[in-house]
């Protein structure tokens, strides 16, 4: 396994790559990793010839200076965890190198950035959006696995993808869970006990929701009634939105009549989490 930290390092280690007729996988990440990220990078080892994971935490998609300071890192850990899975190149940039000079120029997301999450981080998926183009210009790889725990930005690359006619396949990969349910994030640590026994309420109100619709019911408010009748049992928990959209556009939707995400923010205390569960309806 390599550690490269320059751009010109790893676009001229990713060409050398592809010119021998090698597929190329990309696994972005901001470190602190954790079984969630090993799944991203495991399933890239198993589909690619050469793995990249990125190891960059960029500051210009945190909302708050002290959330960007205070983001763990877990350098020899992170590259214990790439080593063991079968990492070819792991691309771990300084800020000056991503960032050399002031930004004159972003990747602004449009109306998929403008509800959930969008809402509450101003300017969090320009960040998202800018650092992963800048990502995809340096390491042009064939795929780029992104996980579906953070839904909104899966689909925040995709339409970029899209609308810029970029040459990488993106590869979404199911969220990977706690066996109480509780999807793995590098935030779960800041939980207290009482908050992280807490925790599984927002998957029971999310698979609450996910059971009405596949008994037939389509009317949205329904359905956030069934999440929210099971959420409320849980004092700890302030729900921050909790909403129906569609799947590839992130709009609120009244009515189920394709593929939505039933996807939630809510806070424990001091630690913000997300979820989400995909629905699709069959036959009609
Ligand atoms: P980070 O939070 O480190 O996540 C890196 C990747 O791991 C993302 O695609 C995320 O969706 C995925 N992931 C995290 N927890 C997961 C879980 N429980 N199950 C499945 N996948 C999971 O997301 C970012 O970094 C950054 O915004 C980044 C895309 C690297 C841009 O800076």
């Amino acid at each position: 396994m390599r550690v490269i930290t320059t751009i010109a390092q790893v676009r001229e280690a990713v060409r050398e790559a592809r010119c021998d007729g090698q597929r190329v996988g990309l696994v972005p990440t901001m470190g602190a990793l954790h079984a969630g990220h090993e799944t991203l990078i495991a399933r890239s080892v198993a589909e690619c010839d050469v793995t990249v994971v990125s190891l960059f935490v960029n500051p210009i998609q945190f909302n708050q200076k002290e959330d960007f300071e205070k983001y763990p890192r877990t350098w020899e850990h992170d590259l214990a965890v790439c080593e063991r899975v079968g990492v070819g190149l792991v691309f771990a940039p300084s800020n000056e190198e991503m960032y050399p000079r002031p930004m004159m120029t972003y990747v602004e997301p449009g109306a998929v950035a403008e509800h959930l999450c969008g809402r509450f981080r101003p300017g969090h998926f320009r960040g998202v959006a800018t650092v992963v183009a800048k990502l995809f210009h340096a390491v042009e790889a064939d795929r780029a696995y992104f996980g579906e725990k953070d839904a909104q930005q899966l689909a925040v690359i995709q339409s970029m993808v899209s609308d810029l006619n970029m040459a990488v396949e993106i590869v979404p990969v199911a969220t990977v869970r706690e066996v109480d349910g509780v999807a793995m994030s590098s935030r779960n640590e800041r939980l207290s006990t009482a908050e992280r026994r807490a925790a599984p309420v927002l998957y029971a109100g999310l698979l609450a929701a996910l059971r009405r619709l596949e008994r037939g019911e389509r009317e949205v408010r329904w359905v956030r009634e069934a999440a929210l009748e099971v959420m409320e049992r849980e004092q700890l928990v302030r729900l921050e939105y909790l909403e129906v959209v569609d799947a590839v556009t992130m709009q609120p939707v009244e009515h189920v009549d394709g593929a939505v995400r039933v996807a939630l923010a809510a806070w424990l205390g001091r630690v913000r989490l997300i979820d989400n569960v995909g629905f699709v309806p069959h036959g009609e």
